[in-house]
């Protein structure tokens, strides 16, 4: 009971954490970048049957959409405005046929020194995407490499083109993944796949990807951005407040141990028997009816 109290006490300063930093963040980028629809390097719409599907895509394509410090901010923002919306049930990251993400910006981080990264906490904005607590599907076609392949993983599910290719290549520019490639890809794929790939810079194909749990489908490249907006539409039938707790759920597992995530899970559980969305689903399955969700 101590454990489960401390997590949820933790979860509860950073949500509150999360919060505090919000006014700032729009203060931050109000004056470098853009407002809903204006943006420099990203495009963003709302889809679906129900328009409740938010599609963020990358749109840098001369640069195969390396991540620079605007793009990211802009990805920030626009995840923020999606979540701000009640509109939005799930989110939709994706890019180009080529390119989901060639990586952090080359370029942009050449001249960087230790000193920069340390003070300027290089890499700090690229977190908003993990913290989002709607879903995002990360819908890739192309290249997922280092940046890009860390974006990805952080998204909740990845579709893959039957032509992308995920890589962890910043072995062969001097430097390590700086955002997860090391972490988040050894817990997917295991220790020996992840060193592999991080050792030698070498990609995996589509099937492969989706052979090691790291992408949960792989469908014909021109399908992939209508298939990944039906998963969105296909989670969005469900109560936003229920698939909120459930991906906290699945989440803790990546950062607890099993007795302490199993404990968070019982929990959550039984939270979920004082919302009216709980009473709803089972009273609609006993009645034999589609239930009607209110996200309460
Ligand atoms: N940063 C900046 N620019 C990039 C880039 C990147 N990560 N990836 C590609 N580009 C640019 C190229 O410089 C090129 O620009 P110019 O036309 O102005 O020269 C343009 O995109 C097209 O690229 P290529 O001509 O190289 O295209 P290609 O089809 O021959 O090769 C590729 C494609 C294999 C993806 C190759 O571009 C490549 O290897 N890119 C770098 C991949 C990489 O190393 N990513 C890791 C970055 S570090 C990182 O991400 C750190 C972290 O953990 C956060």
């Amino acid at each position: 009971m101590a454990n489960i109290a401390k997590i949820f006490a933790s979860r509860t300063q950073s949500m509150l954490q999360a919060a505090a930093r919000q006014p700032q963040v729009a203060t931050r980028f109000s004056r470098s970048a853009s407002t809903a629809g204006n943006w420099e390097f990203i495009k963003t719409d709302i889809t679906g049957e129900k328009k409740n599907v938010g599609v963020i895509t990358l749109n840098r394509p001369k640069a195969l959409n390396a991540l620079c410090n605007g793009l990211m901010k802009e990805i920030s923002i626009a995840l923020q405005q999606f979540s701000k919306d009640k509109n939005i049930a799930a989110i939709v990251l994706t890019g180009s046929e080529k390119a989901f993400a060639a990586g952090a910006d080359i370029k942009e981080m050449l001249p960087n020194t230790y000193s920069q990264c340390i003070q300027g906490n290089f890499l700090n904005d690229w977190v908003e995407v993990a913290r989002t607590q709607k879903p995002i599907i990360a819908a890739v076609n192309g290249y997922a490499l280092g940046g890009g392949c860390e974006l990805a993983m952080m998204c909740d599910i990845i579709y893959a083109g039957d032509k992308a290719k995920f890589g962890q290549p910043e072995i062969a520019l001097g430097t390590i993944p700086g955002a997860g490639g090391t972490q988040r890809l050894t817990r997917v794929v295991g220790k020996s796949k992840a060193m592999e790939m991080c050792l030698t810079g070498n990609m995996i194909s589509a099937q492969e990807a989706e052979k090691l749990g790291l992408a949960s489908k792989v469908v014909p490249a021109d399908q992939l951005l209508a298939e990944a907006i039906k998963l969105a539409e296909k989670i969005g039938t469900h109560s936003s407040l229920i698939v909120q707790l459930c991906k906290e759920s699945v989440n803790t597992a990546y950062e607890t141990t099993l007795q302490e995530g199993l404990k968070f899970e019982r929990r959550t559980f039984h939270a979920t028997f004082s919302t009216a969305d709980r009473k709803e689903g089972m009273t609609a399955f006993a009645e034999k009816r589609p239930a009607n969700f209110t996200n309460e």
